[in-house]
Parts: C-alpha cells; sequence; structure tokens
C-alpha cells in the first residue's frame, strides 16, 4: 500500500516535471524589432484591443505604431502642438523636449479605444484610435512618468517621479533621485487628480490587478513594490507588497489573470509574480543586461522589453 502510493506521487511529479518543461514558455529566443533610422528610446510597448501593435513612445516626441515587417513602424500620434517632423524626428535632445515633446508610458482605454499618455513634459494627454496630436487632460506636474488605465471604471492611475527634478535633471550622469514621486489617480468624469501615495522614488508605473482590488506601485531606489488598496477593507491604505528582490521599474499585468510582469534591475530581468507576491518566474534579459529597461510586457506567448537607451524593442519567444 505504502509503496504503491508513494510511486504514484512519484509518477505525478515526474508528469509534472515533465510537463512544465514541455509548456513553459522560458523565452529562450530573442529578435529586435528596430524602430525607424536614428530613432531611440522606446519606454513603452502596448497592444490595442484588435491586438495590433506594439505602439510605442519614442525619445523624438512621437507614438509609432508597428504595422507588419515590410511598413515596418509608421507615425501614429504626438503630443506637442509645437513638434514639427523636420526640427524632431529622430532627435534625442532632452533641450527640445518642450517642442518636441516626450512621451513615456502609454496605457489603452479598452473600453473607448482611446490610448492615455505620460508625457514628461506634457503631463496627462490622451489621443483617438486615429491617432494625430493628442489632446491634454492634466499639466503641471515635473515628470509624469507611469500610467496604467483601468478600462472598466475608466479611472486612469500615474506616477509622477518627483516634485523636484524633470527629465532633464534625471538624464545628468551620476544624478540620482529623490523620494517625492507620488501615485496619482485621474479621473475622467470629473477630471479630477487624487494623490493616493507620496515618498515614492523613480517613477516607473503602476499596474491595477485583474481584479481591480488593487494597484502595485514601484518605488525604484527603495527596492520596494507597496500594494495601494482600491477597493475591500483596507481600501485607500497601502501596504509594502514585495521587498529586497531589485529595483522595479514598470509593472504590467500578465497573460494570466492576477499575475504581473516586473522589469527589475539590476541586473535586467523580468519577473512574474502573483498575488501573494511569489516570484513565480525569472526571465534573465540578456541582451539588455548592462542597458536600463523600462518595461516588460507580456502579449501573444511574448514579452517585449521596452528601454530609453535602445534603437530596437526587444522580443523574447520561446
Ligand atoms: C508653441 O509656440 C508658440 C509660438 O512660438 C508659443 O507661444 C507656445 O507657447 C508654444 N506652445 C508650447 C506648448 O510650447
Ligand atoms: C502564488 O503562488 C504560490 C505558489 O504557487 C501559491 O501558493 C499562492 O497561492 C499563489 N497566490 C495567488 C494569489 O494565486
Amino acid at each position: 500500500m505504502k509503496t504503491s502510493s508513494l510511486l504514484v506521487v512519484n509518477l505525478i511529479v515526474w508528469f509534472l516535471l515533465l510537463a512544465s518543461l514541455v509548456f513553459s514558455n522560458d523565452y529562450t529566443t530573442f529578435k529586435k524589432v528596430a524602430l525607424p533610422p536614428s530613432v531611440t528610446g522606446p519606454q513603452s510597448a502596448v497592444f490595442d484591443r484588435a491586438g495590433e501593435g506594439p505602439y510605442v513612445a519614442v525619445a523624438d516626441g512621437r507614438i509609432l505604431k508597428w504595422k507588419d515587417p515590410a511598413t515596418g513602424f509608421v507615425d501614429f500620434a504626438y503630443t506637442s502642438p509645437n513638434r514639427t517632423k523636420k526640427l524632431c524626428d529622430g532627435t534625442n535632445d532632452l533641450k527640445l523636449g518642450p517642442t518636441c515633446g516626450r512621451p513615456v508610458a502609454l496605457s489603452f482605454n479598452y473600453k473607448s479605444d482611446d490610448l492615455y499618455i505620460t508625457d514628461a513634459f506634457f503631463g496627462l494627454l490622451v489621443v483617438g484610435f486615429n491617432g494625430g496630436l493628442a489632446t491634454q487632460l492634466s499639466g503641471g506636474y515635473k515628470y509624469l512618468s507611469g500610467i496604467d488605465v483601468e478600462s472598466y471604471t475608466q479611472n486612469v492611475y500615474m506616477t509622477d517621479a518627483s516634485l523636484v527634478y524633470d527629465i532633464r535633471n534625471m538624464a545628468q550622469p551620476g544624478f540620482t533621485t529623490d523620494s517625492t514621486g507620488r501615485l496619482l489617480k485621474y479621473d475622467p468624469r470629473t477630471t479630477r487628480v487624487t494623490v493616493l501615495m507620496s515618498g515614492l522614488s523613480g517613477g516607473g508605473g503602476p499596474s491595477v490587478s485583474s481584479d481591480r482590488k488593487y494597484v502595485l506601485v514601484p518605488d525604484y531606489m527603495n527596492k520596494k513594490i507597496h500594494r495601494y488598496w482600491l477597493q475591500g477593507p483596507k481600501h485607500g491604505t497601502n501596504e509594502v507588497f514585495m521587498a529586497n528582490f531589485g529595483s522595479p521599474k514598470n509593472i504590467k499585468r500578465a497573460a494570466n489573470d492576477g499575475e504581473f510582469w516586473v522589469a527589475a534591475e539590476k541586473p535586467s530581468q523580468g519577473l512574474r509574480v502573483n498575488g501573494t507576491a511569489v516570484v513565480l518566474q525569472t526571465v534573465p534579459l540578456t541582451q539588455f543586461l548592462d542597458t536600463t529597461i523600462a518595461v516588460v510586457q507580456e502579449t501573444n506567448d511574448a514579452l517585449y522589453v521596452g528601454s530609453s537607451h535602445t534603437d530596437f524593442v526587444g522580443v523574447y519567444m520561446n
């Protein structure tokens, strides 16, 4: 009796091991999706409701959309009313930022198909499905950086990196950020912005859980992720969700409900975590080890990796 049940347990364990080898995605294949010549800094890579994309925000102020291998990326939207293609296309000069714009993070409202944008110079903007010049919804920030639209309530969760420093200060060599960053909420019905958390560092991007009960908030310098409760008995409060695992940039919902991908440094890696902060998978982003990464976005069994320093979007597949 005892040996036979042991045997069964053994068989089950072997089966599970084998199944995990066969079915788990370990993202061992890497390919670069090149940006147009001299364009750099794809810090965000999102897909629309039809699965088209990625849409990427780049350093020269544009939001580009990937069409197909023959066409590559095409212009989709831009954030600055004074932007000209002649002056701005291909630039990464932050001094031109107030003219060219610097979109940093993107998130679709999947109900309206509007694309919400945070821009380091122009704050929160939105653009319709046909693209073009985005409309500013909220301005006056030092450096609005991360964004996640919760498509059910249509509330917009954002992070600003600092109350003191802007993107130009932060690009200086040796700069270390402060802890005056915040988690904000934009309510599209009242157009009001509320401060949910302060004392954060590094900007990065928040992510609302798939059950809409909480939002995960990166705190780069303090090597922490916080959980801010949106519903339930702890509604309106926050707690430390994860600590001492590296420094988090953007956090994105994973394909599996209740799971997230954290873009973490150093070294650059993608961590898949669940709602009890268990790291389910660690993917070393070997091609980015010496480069700061911004985001790990899972779509169609692939991880799209964006960085403010590259001239490509990295794609990890099986
Ligand atoms: C755009 O240019 C006009 C004319 O130079 C200027 O008055 C305006 O402030 C600029 N707008 C922005 C958003 O920089
Ligand atoms: C997270 O994963 C761990 C290990 O598999 C599991 O014990 C835990 O229940 C999971 N948490 C959630 C919220 O699914």
